[in-house]
C-alpha cells in the first residue's frame, strides 16, 4: 500500500456521520447554496479574508466564519488585553485531572466565550502527544499517552460543540515539537503512527465528532501534512468517516492544486494565500478539477450551516447549555489538577494541608508568587480580565498577620510585560507625521493583524507607532527597558533618549518572530519608588511587503531593579526560618516555554534550586509549589516536606492554590506525563531535526512505555498524585470487556481516586515469537493504560467502580496488512495508582 495513493473524498458519503433530520436539512442546504456560486466565489470561501475569518457571501446567505484560539480560553480577533477572556489551568493540567466529564464542562466554558466574542470555531484542542520533554508547547498538548489525550480530546470537543461552537483538533499529525517546525520532515513507521500519534485524533473523531482538524506545519514520511493524501483523504476522511473541514495552520499551506489534492478545505490566514484567485486559476487552467473545489467548499458550507451562519439550515445546537460562572470553573479546574507528588508526614502530621493553627505562620516565598504565570506563551495566550496570584489567594485566605512574602528568586532576571505601575497608550501616525488613530495598549503590547487595527488607521499609512504615557515605580533602583519587535525604536524615559536603534529579523522563515521573538534589553535608568516619569518608545514599523499577512508586532519591556541573588535569597531564609511553614514557588517563564521553540534543558532558571536548597535547610515544613507547564528537574525534592505542581493554573490559581494548601480541597490531580529526574535519564528527549529529518526511532515507545523498557525510574511515575486521604484496593474481577474494582477510602476525610487500569501481556506472544527476540516478533511495552476511572468516597467508604475495555486495547497495528490485528493471549488486568504503584490484578486470557 503506497502511503499517497488515494483520490480526495468529501464528507457527504461517509461512515459514522450521523443521519438525523438535520443532518438530512443541512445537507439539502448546504448542495443548494453549492449550487449557486461560480468558481470565484467558491475560490474565494477557501480563503482566510484576513487573520482569523473567511469572507461572507450573501448571495448565499452566508455570514463570515470567525475562528480564533484557543485552548484555554478564546482571544477573539484581536491580540490584546482589551478583549479579555476567561483563562482556564493549561492543558497539561485539565489532563492531570482525568476527568474528561471536566474537559467536557471546560468546552461548555470556552463555547459561552467563544459566542460572547462572536466566534464560530475554536481553534482546540492541541492532542499531540508529549514525547519529549522538550517540545515547547507540551504545556498545551494532554499527555504522553494516547488514550488519556483522546479521552479528554474528546470531552473537550463534546463540551464545545455542546455549545453550537466548532472546534479544530489540531495539529495533525505529529507536531509534537516546535524546532524547524515549518519544514522537518517527522519519520514515522506505521505503527507508531497508528497506535501513538493518530490514535487521539481517532478517538475524538469516533467519539465526539469534531466540525474542524486543523492540518500541521511539518511533513510525515515525506509529505508536508497539508497535501498529506493518505493521512487527509484515505484515513481520517476514508477510514474514519470524518465529515468536518480541515484547515491549514497559519501559513501551513504551500501549494494550491498539492493541498486541494491532498484533502486541505481552508487556507488560514489571507488575504494571501495558495486559494482563493489562485485556486480559480489552477481550476481554469485544468491544473485541478472543480469537483475537487466543491468538495471543500461542502465541506466548509457545512460547518457553517452546523454553527448556525447559513440561511436556511438549522444550526447545530439552537439553545445553549446553562450559563457557567467561569471563574468558579476555572477554580475547580485548578485544584482538580494540582499534582501532589510528595507529602512527608512527620510526627504523624502530613505537610499538606497546611494547619495554621498547629504550625503558626506562613512565609510565601518566589517572584512567581506575585507575579503568578498563569499560562504558556505563543498563541495559546490569551488575555483574563485579572488575575489571582498565589499571595492574593493566601493573603485572602489567611487571617491578618499570618502570611509574609519574599522574592527569594527572580526565576529569569528578564525583561517582562510593561504592566504594574505603566499607563500607556498607542498613537499611530503616517509617513508626514499626520494622526491616523490611537489605541489602549494593555501591557504595553500592540500585536495587530490583517483588518485588527485601531479606527482610522491602515497598514498602508501605518508608518510609527509611539507608546506614550507614564510609569510609576513600584521599587527604588535600576529599572531596566527592553522592546520586542522587528523595526526601528526610540525609547525615552523621563525626557532622556535612552536608545535609539532597530531590530532585523533573525530566524529565517519563522513569520511570527515579531509576534513570539525573543525580548531584547535597551537601557537602564535610575528611578524612585512613586515618582512617576513619562515614557515613550517610538517604533518606525517594519514593512514586509512578501508576507502573506499585514501586521505590526512591537512591546515594550519592563524589569524592576535587579537585586543581589545572594541578598534575595538571604532574606527568604530569613523569613522562613521563623515561620511554620514555607511555601515556595518555583516557575519557568515565557522564554523557556512557549511556542515557536523547544526548550534546551529541563532546569528552573534563576538561582531557584538554590532558593529552595537555602529555605529547607531552615525550615523542616518548606513545600514547594511547582509553577510550570511541563515537567523540570527538582533536584531537591527529597529535601523537602511537600511537592505540589501545579501547571501553568489559569486566573484563579492562587485561590485554587489557597484552597488546596490549606485543606479546603484536596489536590485532585495525577500525573499525565511522565516526571523524570534529570534530562539524561529521559529515553526519549530529541527534538532536533538532521538534514531535515526527526526519525521516530523508538517506535511505539515513549513516555512510561520507554521507562519501563529500559528498566528506569522517574522522579514520578505517570498516573502518579497524591490526595489527603487513604485509599485500599480491596478486589478486583476483569474480562476482557470490563474490569470491576473495589476500593475503600481508608482515610479519615472525604476523597477522590483516580482508579487505572493497565493491560500487561503476560506472555507476550504474536505469530507465535516473544518479545522481539524471535524474528517475525512484535513488540510491544510491558503494560498500556487501557481504561480509568474516578470515585468518590467518606472516610471509611467503600465503593466499586465499573471500567470498560475496549477491543483496542487488545491491537495493534499490523504493518503488513496495514489492518488492527487483536492479538490473543493471556493478559493482566492491573489496577493501581499509577503505571508503577499497582494494586491488584486479574489474569484475562483474550480471544479475538
Ligand atoms: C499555531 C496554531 C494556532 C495558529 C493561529 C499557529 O502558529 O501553531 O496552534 O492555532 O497559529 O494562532
Amino acid at each position: 500500500m503506497s502511503p499517497f495513493t488515494g483520490t480526495r473524498r468529501g464528507g457527504t458519503a461517509v461512515a459514522g456521520a450521523s443521519d438525523t433530520r438535520a443532518d438530512q436539512a443541512r445537507d439539502a442546504a448546504v448542495e443548494a447554496a453549492l449550487g449557486k456560486l461560480d468558481l470565484d466565489a467558491k475560490a474565494r470561501l477557501l480563503a482566510g479574508q484576513d487573520m482569523w475569518s473567511l469572507p461572507e457571501l450573501p448571495e448565499i446567505g452566508l455570514a463570515s466564519l470567525v475562528m480564533s484560539d484557543g485552548p484555554i480560553g478564546v482571544r477573539g480577533v484581536r491580540w490584546t488585553a482589551d478583549d479579555p477572556s476567561v483563562a482556564l489551568p493549561s492543558p497539561t493540567a485539565l489532563a492531570a485531572s482525568w476527568d474528561p466529564g471536566l474537559a467536557r464542562r471546560a468546552g461548555r466554558l470556552l463555547a459561552q466565550e467563544a459566542r460572547r466574542k462572536g466566534v464560530h470555531v475554536l481553534l482546540a484542542p492541541t492532542v499531540n502527544l508529549h514525547r519529549s520533554p522538550l517540545g515547547g508547547r507540551h504545556f498545551e498538548a494532554y499527555s504522553e499517552d494516547p488514550y488519556l489525550t483522546g479521552e479528554i480530546g474528546t470531552g473537550y470537543v463534546l463540551g464545545v460543540q455542546d455549545g453550537g461552537v466548532g472546534t479544530t483538533v489540531k495539529h495533525f499529525v505529529a507536531n509534537d515539537a516546535e524546532t524547524d517546525r515549518f519544514t522537518v520532515d517527522n519519520i514515522v513507521a506505521p505503527r507508531p503512527l497508528r497506535e501513538l500519534y493518530l490514535a487521539p485524533f481517532e478517538t475524538i473523531v469516533a467519539n465526539a465528532h469534531p466540525w474542524g482538524i486543523m492540518a500541521a506545519y511539518n511533513q510525515v514520511n515525506g509529505s508536508t501534512m497539508t497535501e498529506h493524501r493518505y493521512l487527509q483523504n484515505e484515513v481520517l476522511r476514508g477510514e474514519w468517516g470524518f465529515d468536518g473541514y480541515i484547515v491549514s495552520d497559519w501559513l501551513a499551506a504551500r501549494s494550491t492544486v498539492g493541498a486541494l489534492l491532498g484533502g486541505l478545505d481552508v487556507a488560514m490566514p489571507g488575504p494571501r494565500t495558495v486559494y482563493g484567485e489562485a485556486l480559480a486559476a489552477a481550476v481554469r487552467a485544468g491544473e485541478a478539477a472543480e469537483s475537487a473545489v466543491d468538495e471543500a467548499v461542502r465541506n466548509v458550507l457545512r460547518l457553517a450551516a452546523r454553527v448556525g451562519i447559513l440561511d436556511g439550515a438549522p444550526a447545530a445546537v439552537t439553545e445553549p447549555p446553562a450559563l457557567i460562572d467561569g471563574e468558579a470553573l476555572a477554580r475547580e479546574i485548578a485544584r482538580r489538577s494540582f499534582v501532589l507528588v510528595r507529602n512527608e508526614v512527620r510526627d504523624g502530621h502530613p505537610a499538606l494541608p497546611i494547619d495554621p493553627e498547629r504550625t503558626g505562620t506562613v512565609a510565601l516565598i518566589g517572584a512567581a508568587a506575585r507575579d503568578a504565570r498563569v499560562l504558556g506563551g505563543g498563541s495559546a495566550v490569551v488575555f483574563p480580565d485579572h488575575i489571582v496570584s498565589p499571595l492574593d489567594g493566601l493573603t485572602a485566605a489567611l487571617p491578618e498577620g499570618a502570611l509574609t512574602y519574599s522574592i527569594g528568586a527572580d526565576p529569569s532576571g528578564e525583561v517582562g510585560p510593561a504592566e504594574k505601575g505603566f499607563e500607556l497608550r498607542a498613537v499611530c501616525r503616517a509617513a508626514d507625521g499626520r494622526v491616523l488613530g490611537t489605541a489602549s495598549v494593555p501591557g504595553g503590547r500592540v500585536q495587530w493583524a490583517g483588518s485588527d487595527l485601531p479606527d482610522g488607521v491602515t497598514h498602508d499609512e501605518l508608518h510609527t507607532i509611539e507608546l506614550t504615557g507614564s510609569f510609576t515605580p513600584r521599587e527604588s533602583g535600576e529599572h531596566t527597558f527592553g522592546t520586542r519587535g522587528l523595526g526601528g525604536f526610540v525609547l525615552t524615559v523621563g525626557g532622556e533618549v535612552l536608545f535609539d536603534g532597530s531590530e532585523e529579523p533573525r530566524a529565517a522563515g519563522d513569520p511570527f518572530e515579531a509576534f513570539f521573538g525573543t525580548p531584547v534589553e535597551r537601557a537602564r535608568a535610575e528611578l524612585v519608588e512613586g515618582e512617576r516619569v513619562e515614557v515613550s518608545l517610538l517604533h518606525t514599523v517594519h514593512k514586509m511587503p512578501d508576507a502573506p499577512i499585514k501586521a505590526v508586532a512591537l512591546s515594550l519591556l519592563h524589569l524592576g531593579p535587579r537585586h543581589d541573588p545572594d541578598e534575595l535569597i538571604a532574606e527568604a531564609v530569613e523569613a522562613a526560618r521563623t515561620a511554620g511553614t514555607a511555601v515556595v514557588v518555583v516557575a519557568t517563564t515565557e522564554s523557556v516555554e512557549s511556542e515557536g521553540f523547544d526548550r534546551e534543558n529541563l532546569k528552573l532558571p534563576g538561582r531557584q534550586d538554590d532558593l529552595v536548597r537555602a529555605v529547607a535547610a531552615v525550615n523542616p515544613n518548606t513545600v514547594v509549589v511547582v509553577n510550570t507547564g511541563s515537567p523540570v528537574e527538582l533536584p531537591w525534592r527529597e529535601d523537602v516536606a511537600a511537592v505540589l505542581l501545579s501547571w501553568f493554573p489559569g486566573q484563579e490559581g492562587g485561590a485554587a492554590l489557597a484552597d488546596v494548601l490549606l485543606g479546603a480541597a484536596e489536590p485532585g490531580g495525577r500525573l499525565p506525563t511522565t516526571w523524570p529526574v534529570a534530562l539524561a535519564d529521559v529515553p526519549v528527549s530529541a527534538t532536533t531535526p538532521a538534514d531535515g529529518e526527526l526519525h521516530y526511532t523508538e517506535g511505539v515507545f515513549i513516555g512510561y512505555r520507554a521507562w519501563e523498557r529500559a528498566g528506569a525510574s522517574p522522579a514520578y511515575p505517570f498516573g502518579h498524585g497524591l490526595g489527603y486521604t487513604d485509599w485500599e484496593y480491596e478486589t478486583i474481577a476483569a474480562t476482557t470487556s470490563d474490569a470491576r474494582v473495589r476500593l475503600r477510602n481508608a482515610g479519615v476525610r472525604t476523597g477522590r481516586e483516580v482508579v487505572q487500569i493497565y493491560l500487561a501481556p503476560v506472555d507476550d506472544t504474536v505469530d507465535g515469537a516473544v518479545d522481539g527476540a524471535v524474528d517475525g516478533a512484535v513488540e510491544r511495552p510491558a503494560r498500556w493504560l487501557a481504561g480509568f476511572a474516578s470515585v468518590e468516597a467518606g472516610p471509611g467508604e467503600t465503593v466499586e467502580v465499573r471500567i470498560p475495555l475496549r477491543r483496542r486495547a487488545f491491537e495493534i497495528w499490523d504493518e503488513e496488512s496495514g489492518s488492527w490485528s487483536f492479538v490473543p493471549g493471556a493478559y493482566e488486568v492491573q489496577a493501581g495508582r499509577s503505571v508503577a504503584d499497582r494494586r491488584l490484578s486479574a489474569t484475562v486470557d483474550a480471544r479475538a
